[in-house]
């Protein structure tokens, strides 16, 4: 059987950041300065900026894909101020469910998070499911347990064919390095990569080798060839980083060389 190349992925998340003003020329800018081969550009920029983004890579950049940076776990109703994968159709094709942010703001919990992912699956929409643990839980030696527990929590109850077919990536985000500058060492975070394609595995996940795992916390175009130079790590969700692009040219470069050496690896 021919090896599974998995896709190198850089997701931007401007979080609560960028206007609908602003948001067009940055998407464009960032935009024009990523055009690197082999590498999967996503940009999620606020619901409300959703639209000018969209219109402004369609008519600049249509390989960059525009993604929602959260969904609700209902299709329509009394919901004040949120938003349903139905609602995103036509506006975005990929979405963040289960950001830490989320779920310590909104106190989003592992079953709410499967619930939204079941959502964007039904709504097409191209599910970044984010897990990571916290300071404590890591000083504690329980880093993989809490992220078992995430992830089997929000993928629980789904069919795994039917996720996989919506090609689910997940984010590992440890909650101590999103927006702390304190960033993980890549050997730990390949080691958390690794366990969760294990876990996947538990789950009944035939093809758990194919799931794209993405890096997430205090990314730099300065430290993510740490990252990538893991192969079970293939790409990265930025945060901060995301809204500078000259950042965003270094980081999404250095992917494009891995990009780049994986396909001569099975060519
Ligand atoms: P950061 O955020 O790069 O600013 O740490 C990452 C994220 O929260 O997705």
């Amino acid at each position: 059987m021919m090896p599974t190349m998995r896709p190198v992925v850089i997701a931007a998340n401007w979080k609560m950041n960028t206007t609908p003003s602003d948001a067009a020329e940055l998407a464009r800018t960032i935009a024009g300065r990523t055009r690197v081969a082999g590498v999967t550009r996503v940009i999620c920029p606020p619901f409300v900026c959703l639209a000018s983004v969209r219109d402004a890579l369609v008519a600049d950049d249509p390989q960059v894909a525009v993604g929602a940076q959260d969904v609700h776990h209902e299709l329509a109703g009394a919901y004040t101020g949120d938003t349903s994968a139905p609602m995103l159709d036509g506006l975005a094709t990929w979405v963040i469910i289960g950001h830490s942010e989320r779920r310590r703001d909104h106190g989003e919990t592992d079953e709410r998070i499967g619930r939204k992912l079941g959502r964007a699956v039904d709504g097409g929409l191209r599910p970044i499911l984010c897990v990571g643990e916290q300071l404590a839980d890591r000083d504690a030696g329980r880093a993989f347990e809490v992220v078992e527990r995430q992830l089997g929590g929000a993928l629980d109850g789904h069919d795994a064919a039917r996720v996989a077919a919506a090609r689910l990536v997940i984010a590992y985000e440890p909650v101590w390095a999103i927006g702390t500058g304190r960033n993980a060492l890549g050997s730990d975070a390949a080691a958390m990569a690794e366990a969760i394609r294990a876990t996947l595995g538990r789950l009944g996940w035939e093809r758990a080798g194919e799931v794209p795992i993405l890096y997430g916390g205090s990314v730099t175009a300065a430290n993510i060839g740490e990252f990538l130079a893991e192969p079970s790590i293939d790409g990265a969700l930025v945060g901060g980083a995301s809204l500078k692009p000259d950042e965003m040219a270094g980081i999404v470069g250095r992917a494009g060389i891995t990009a780049a050496a994986r396909l001569s690896a099975i060519s």
